[in-house]
């Protein structure tokens, strides 16, 4: 994974910086951790992250400690400040079984931005790149799903931007979802 060295950036203009214009920051993503909680329930709050996110009860304080195998929770951050939240799962083992029967060699990414300051500058590409980097590392995973929700117009251009292809309506519990689905590049084993 990327880490935040190497970054040669003026950070005093960072605020200032406005749509259209290069972020100015690199980011990192760390492991999430409990001391993460107060920053999590914070940005629960805000009603732009709440609305595009399907779950939103994340039972923060009981889950940050635990770390199941099926499982990486991470905080991105940029200069040392937390911008936002990456879930990777593997479909396969994850508890509540969500994506159904998911054969192996899946992984499926939640993410989102808390910052609000950070959004439309490019960070969410980045801290997606990170989390498709990082998903593709074990050589057995072939396929990432994303599921935004159906009116999410937004979230679905970011996620074709990146290389994410379309696959199917499909509703969980009462979410009208669209799934997208990336292959792992050069991969021509043809996984539906
Ligand atoms: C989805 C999300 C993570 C995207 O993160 P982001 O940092 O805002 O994404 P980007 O900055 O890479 O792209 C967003 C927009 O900014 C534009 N943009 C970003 N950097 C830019 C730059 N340097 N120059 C010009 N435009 C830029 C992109 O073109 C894009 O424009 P569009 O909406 O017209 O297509 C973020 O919007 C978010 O957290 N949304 C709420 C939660 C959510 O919807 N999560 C997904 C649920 S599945």
């Amino acid at each position: 994974m990327r880490g935040a060295s190497g970054s040669s950036v003026n950070l005093t203009t960072e605020a200032d910086t406005p749509r259209g214009l290069p972020a100015p920051g690199i980011v990192s993503l760390r492991p999430a951790a409990p001391a993460d909680l107060g920053t999590l329930l914070l940005w629960d709050r805000d009603p732009e992250v709440r609305d595009s996110l399907l779950d939103s009860d994340w039972h923060w304080e009981a889950e940050l400690p635990r770390h199941p195998a099926w499982r990486e929770w991470y905080i991105a951050e940029v200069a040392g400040r937390p911008i936002g939240f990456i879930q990777i799962i593997d479909p396969e083992f994850e508890e509540t079984q969500y994506w159904g029967c998911v054969e192996a060699g899946h992984r499926a990414i939640d993410i989102w931005i808390g910052a609000r300051d950070y959004l439309n500058r490019g960070y969410g590409t980045q801290m997606m790149e990170l989390a498709i980097e990082r998903a593709f590392e074990d050589p057995s995973v072939h396929t990432i799903l994303i599921d935004p929700l159906e009116s999410n117009s937004a979230a679905h251009r970011f996620y074709e931007r990146l290389g994410f292809e379309y696959v199917i309506q499909r509703t969980f519990g009462e979410d009208r979802c669209s799934v997208f689905r990336l292959n792992r590049p050069d991969d021509t084993r043809g996984h539906s």
